[in-house]
């Protein structure tokens, strides 16, 4: 089946032209002025439209047990949600429990992800540290196409790793040519802050933010920034939200070390005025870690993208409903930790970042797309409009409007983040490995038609002695959270 994409402006991350787009089966296989339609091709008109690569976001959670609660939103109809928002490929987070198997979890996500509607691909997440995690990494990453390990430096009894942790998953990391991530709060100075807060009366959303300060983000950046330079790897600060961790991650780009710094569509616009609604619900459903940050943070992340400084644009998708958030009605420790925006993230970014003038279109494209494929490796399969790549096309109409509302929604909860926000510039037709999965409302994406996206690992480290390790020291028993 042929499909010619006609009369659009190709735009890529490095340069934009008017040109044709024709795709055969899965893939694009010519580029052009004025192509022929192969006979019995689909054409879609895209005049007056930009040609773009389908987004990829670099960070979501599908169906993820947390807090005691499973997400809302599966593989299914998180994708779908995705399809319908321009993202044609997520990367999910395989988050094992402390102690047990990588490659059991491994599994039970490679079997959630059945139903996806579109593409994906894993990280994994290192929670804990013994000789079988250390063995597990190799097969992680050489069998299972996953070069990316993230380490939770928050969530103290939970999912939280310590320094000696870090430093030998680091080098692990850099010997099999994976890179690690980190959640960078410092989780024992939230865990007291948060007993503090309980202590004095603070228990409801806002308690979330104060105990929870840019300061325990800047000093944990800062911290796996200089780990990652001593285990001669590079780094990838997930939901990076303040100018402090924003500062961390340049000082360490100017002085030449490989380190990325990923905000969320939330951070850019939202801020932590949210927490102090007079509604517990408006407050509890925007809880995520970090919190939304004070206003003055988004220039500096705005700064970060305009400059190459932060590169990628994620949602930290992880959707909880607003009955699971009244679990914690009487103490903000206990309200489930996520919220959605996958939609959502193409089209809010266009309307606050390229209708505004922060972003050229073509930073659109490298920051939603582009980036995330080449720092995760997987470009030029994903991420650009080229012959040989997967057909992963969005056709996106500048001048569409809608108004965001948790009402006409994909996404399975009840409530949107963004509701109300005002968005011109949006996906009318987007195309998954050659299959129009959503055209102008139309939702034609299938569950189970989504396709598990292996990504190679990177020339790796020489490392010297890089034998298994014990640690130093038992873990800590006190809890942030409820595994
Ligand atoms: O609050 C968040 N971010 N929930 C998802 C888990 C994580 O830390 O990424
Ligand atoms: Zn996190
Ligand atoms: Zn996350």
């Amino acid at each position: 089946m042929s499909i010619l994409i006609r009369g659009g402006t190709i735009v890529n991350h490095d340069h934009s032209r008017r040109g044709d787009v024709l795709i055969d089966g899965e893939t694009i296989v010519a580029l052009g002025g004025k192509l022929d339609a192969p006979k019995g091709a689909e054409i879609i008109d895209a005049g007056g439209c930009y040609v773009m690569p389908g987004g990829v976001d670099p960070h979501t959670h599908m169906e993820l047990m947390f807090m005691g609660m499973v997400t809302a939103d599966d593989f299914e109809w998180g994708t779908k949600a995705a399809l319908s928002g321009g993202t044609t490929m997520i990367v999910d987070f395989c988050i094992p429990a402390p102690g047990a198997s990588m490659l059991a979890a491994y599994q039970d996500w490679r079997r959630k992800a059945e139903k996806a509607a579109g593409d994906y691909g894993f990280h994994m997440a290192v929670t804990s540290w013994s000789r079988k995690i250390w063995e597990e990494m190799e097969t992680v990453t050489k069998t299972y196409g996953i070069n990316t390990f993230k380490h939770f430096m928050a969530y103290k009894g939970a999912l939280m790793v310590n320094d000696d942790e870090l430093y030998n998953s680091f080098l692990r990391c850099a010997e099999l040519g994976a890179m690690p991530l980190v959640h960078a709060e410092n989780g024992d100075v939230v865990f007291r802050l948060q007993e503090q807060l309980i202590a004095k009366g603070v228990t409801g959303p806002e308690g979330h933010a104060y105990s929870r300060p840019p300061e325990v983000e800047g000093e944990a950046t800062n911290r796996a920034i200089m780990i990652a330079d001593m285990a001669g790897t590079p780094l990838y600060v997930v939901h990076t939200s303040c100018r402090q961790s924003h500062e961390a991650i340049k000082r360490a780009r100017e002085a030449g070390k490989r380190v990325f710094g990923e905000p969320l569509i939330q951070f850019l616009v939202l801020d932590e005025d949210e927490y102090r609604n007079k509604n517990w619900d408006h407050a509890a459903r925007r809880v995520m870690s970090p919190p939304f940050r004070p206003k003055e943070h988004q220039d500096s992340l705005w700064a970060g993208l305009q400059s190459g400084s932060l590169q990628v644009v994620a949602t930290d998708h992880c959707a909880f409903t607003t009955e699971q958030k009244r679990t914690g009605a009487k103490d903000f420790t206990k309200i489930p930790n996520g919220t959605g925006g996958l939609e959502d993230r193409m089209p809010v970014l266009w309307a606050a970042g390229v209708n505004t003038g922060r972003l050229t279109k073509e930073e659109f494209v490298a920051a939603t797309s582009a980036n995330p494929a080449r720092i995760l490796n997987i470009f030029p399969k994903k991420g650009v409009i080229a012959v040989g790549s997967d057909a992963d096309v969005v056709v996106w109409d500048p001048k569409a409007t809608k108004t965001i509302t948790a009402r006409k929604q994909v996404s399975r909860i009840d409530y949107n983040v963004f509701e109300g926000f005002k968005c011109t510039g949006l996906p009318m037709v987007t195309l998954n490995r050659g299959r129009i999965a959503w055209r102008e409302g139309d939702l034609r994406a299938k569950k189970g038609g989504g396709k598990y996206i292996e990504r190679p690992a990177f020339p790796a480290v020489h490392v010297a002695n890089s034998t298994y390790k014990e640690l130093t020291a038992p873990r800590a028993v006190e809890r942030e959270v409820t595994p």
